[in-house]
């Protein structure tokens, strides 16, 4: 059992989530301060990125989901698309190098069709290693978006209902189509950069979900900061609707 100190000194037991999903931004602003181009913003989120899912993983964290890429960041200059691409190709290249050694697994969430096939191919291989693992996991978001990813689900269930493959439809019976099926929800979503918003990340899933902000940028997001949002989700009361 882990402890915090509250604020007036008294040791508190630290309640570490199963699963954290992260908004990793500020990356833009973050290179901007420094004069540096937008890219450079994003490698550097890239590097905080692997320290901090260590973190994750050290503290016995079971899930780490972040959203790398969404279903608008399209709409990005080319270059700094294609910059963010090349990034997550040597981070999946090298993360199929390391990810048995390291016991982590790594799946993507996201329509991968509109993908490089170099980028796709690394992200099936990705998947097909992580079958063999077991322990802690981390989700990508890529070429993701909440509601996306509820519409596909519906024509998918439609499919299989008309198909008389499935019957009436429950909450549990939909997670099912999701790309997080099998995942529980985050038990705690983190936003830095100062935005107060969820931008279409998890929308079916962070239902109870508790959001933590902060003003950092993600470049800038350390694991002390990292510690601070687990003490706040540690003293939060969650009660999913109940007294
Ligand atoms: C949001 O910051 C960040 C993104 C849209 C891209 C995130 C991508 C990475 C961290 C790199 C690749 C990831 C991995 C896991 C290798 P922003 O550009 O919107 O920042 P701004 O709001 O300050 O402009």
């Amino acid at each position: 059992m882990k402890f915090f100190k509250n604020k007036a000194g008294r040791a508190e037991e630290l309640r570490i989530p199963r699963h954290i999903a992260i908004i990793m931004d500020g990356n833009g602003r973050w290179a901007k301060k420094r004069g540096l181009p937008r890219t450079a913003g994003h490698a550097a989120g890239a590097e905080t990125f692997r320290k901090i899912a260590t973190r994750c993983k050290n503290l016995g964290l079971e899930y780490l989901t972040v959203y790398a890429f969404s279903t608008e960041n399209w709409k990005r200059p080319p270059e700094e698309v294609a910059a963010i691409m090349t990034l997550l190709e040597k981070y999946l290249l090298e993360a199929i190098e390391k990810m048995e050694k390291e016991g982590i697994r790594l799946f993507i969430m996201g329509d991968m069709a509109p993908l490089s096939p170099r980028l796709r191919e690394l992200a099936e291989l990705t998947a097909e290693i992580s079958k063999k693992l077991e322990g802690f996991q981390v989700n990508l978001c890529l070429n993701y978006g909440g509601r996306d990813e509820i519409v596909r689900a519906v024509r998918k269930y439609a499919q299989d209902y008309k198909s008389g493959l499935v019957g009436g439809l429950d909450e549990e019976g939909f997670g099912r189509y999701l790309y997080s099926a099998g995942i529980p929800d985050p038990d705690l979503i983190i936003r830095p950069s100062g935005e107060l918003r969820l931008s279409n990340f998890l929308i079916w899933q962070s239902a109870y979900s508790e959001l933590y902000f902060t003003d950092v940028l993600w470049p800038d997001f350390s694991e002390a900061e990292l510690d601070r949002a687990i003490e706040a989700y540690s003293r939060r009361e969650r009660r999913f609707g109940g007294t």
